[in-house]
C-alpha cells in the first residue's frame, strides 16, 4: 500500500518499511534506480527539478536558499517513522558548463559549483542529522566519478565537486559510529515489537531512548540526537558508476574540443557500445547495499573488491 504524499505523516499502517530519497531521480542514474529500488514495501522520492515517476519533491538544488527545506522535510517525513531502512542517494549533478574555467559563463558556473561540490556535503549533513537518532539502517550514497582524480580539463567544477565528494565521505564516513551489521537493527525492532506493550509502536527505526546512549537534542529539532554508546552509524558511501549513457553524456559529447579536449574519448566510447546501461549502473549502486563496506568508502563500479 502506498501512502499519500504530504510531510509529517504517520506511518500507523506500518507498510512503508523503506523510505528511499533519491535526488535526481527525473532522469539518468537517478531515474534508474528509482525504478528498481530493491526493497519491499518501499517510498521512494525524487528531488529533482522537473520530476518522473515517482512522488517527487519539487526543488532546485543549486539553489542554497533551497536546502533548508530538503532538510525540514527529511524531518518532517521522517518523523514517526519506523520502518527498517532509510536512504538517501544523491544523484543530482551537472556537467556543464564545459570548457575553461576563465570562458564560460559566471553564473552557470556558479550554480554547477553550488550543485557539485556544496549541495552533496549540505544535503548530506541533513540527512545524518534527520537520522542520527534512528536505530535502523542508515544508507547515505553520494554518486561520484573518475573524474574526481583525473583532471579533465573543461571540467573543473564537475571534476572539483567530485573530488569534493569523495573526500567528505572518507571524513563523515570515519566520523560516523559503528555500523550494526546488516539486517541487525531489524532483527532487534522485531525482538522488541514481540515483547511491547499493545498500544505502543513497534519500532525497528525510532527508538527515543530505549536504547542505551541515546537521547534527545538539545537543539528544538524535533529529532532524537544520538550520543554514547547507543548511536547507530549511517553507512556513508561514494561511488563512480563508470561511463554512462544518460542525457549527461550527450552534453557531453555535443561540445568541441576547444571547450573539451578529452570530447573524442566519449564520442568513441558512445560509438563503440562501450557505455554501460543506467539500469546496469543502478543494478550495481543497488548490489552495494548488501556487502559490508567500510564507512566511508570511495567505490568505483569498474573495480569493486571481490
Ligand atoms: N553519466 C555518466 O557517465 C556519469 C559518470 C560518472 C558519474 N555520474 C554522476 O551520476 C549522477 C547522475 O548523472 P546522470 O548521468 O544520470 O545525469 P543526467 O541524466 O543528466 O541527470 C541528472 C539528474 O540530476 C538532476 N539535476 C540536475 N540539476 C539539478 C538541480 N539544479 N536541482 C535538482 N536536480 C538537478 C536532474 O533533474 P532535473 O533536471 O529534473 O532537476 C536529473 O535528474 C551525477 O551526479 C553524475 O555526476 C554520471
Amino acid at each position: 500500500m502506498r501512502l499519500a504524499p504530504g510531510p509529517g505523516r504517520e506511518y500507523a499502517d506500518r507498510a512503508v518499511t523503506s523510505l528511499v530519497w533519491i535526488s535526481g531521480a527525473s532522469a539518468g542514474i537517478g531515474a534508474a534506480l528509482a525504478a528498481s529500488v530493491p526493497f519491499p514495501e518501499a517510498r521512494v522520492v525524487d528531488l529533482s527539478r522537473r520530476g518522473g515517476t515517482v512522488e517527487h519533491f519539487p526543488v532546485d538544488l543549486s539553489d542554497p536558499a533551497a536546502w533548508v527545506g530538503v532538510e525540514r522535510y527529511f524531518e518532517a517525513e521522517l518523523a514517526g517513522f519506523s520502518g527498517e531502512r532509510v536512504v538517501f542517494v544523491h544523484s543530482a549533478g551537472t556537467v556543464v558548463p564545459i570548457g575553461p574555467a576563465d570562458a564560460v559563463d559566471a553564473e552557470a558556473y556558479t550554480r554547477a559549483v553550488l550543485l557539485n561540490s556544496a549541495a552533496p556535503q549540505v544535503l548530506g549533513r541533513a540527512f545524518l542529522r534527520a537520522t542520527a537518532g534512528l536505530t535502523c539502517e542508515k544508507h547515505l550514497v553520494m554518486l561520484s566519478s573518475g573524474a574526481a582524480s583525473t583532471a579533465y580539463p573543461g571540467w573543473s567544477a564537475y571534476n572539483a565537486g567530485k573530488a569534493a565528494v569523495d573526500h567528505w565521505v572518507r571524513t563523515v564516513g570515519a566520523e560516523q559510529p559503528p555500523l550494526e551489521p546488516l539486517g541487525a537493527a531489524r532483527a532487534e525492532g522485531e525482538r522488541a515489537g514481540a515483547g511491547r506493550a499493545e498500544g505502543e509502536r513497534a519500532g525497528a527505526g525510532r527508538v527515543g531512548g530505549e536504547r542505551a546512549g541515546v537521547a534527545r537534542g538539545g537543539d528544538g529539532g524535533g529529532v532524537e540526537q544520538a550520543g554514547g554508546a547507543g548511536r547507530i552509524g549511517c553507512r556513508v558511501i561514494a561511488v563512480a558508476p563508470g561511463v554512462v549513457d544518460t542525457a549527461m553524456q550527450g552534453e557531453i559529447r555535443a561540445v568541441d574540443e576547444q571547450a573539451f579536449p578529452a570530447v573524442g574519448r566519449f564520442r568513441e566510447l558512445k560509438e563503440s557500445g562501450a557505455l554501460v546501461s543506467p539500469e546496469d549502473a543502478a543494478r550495481g549502486i543497488w548490489s552495494l547495499f548488501e556487502r559490508e563496506l567500510p564507512n566511508g568508502s570511495v567505490l568505483d563500479l569498474r573495480k569493486l573488491p571481490d
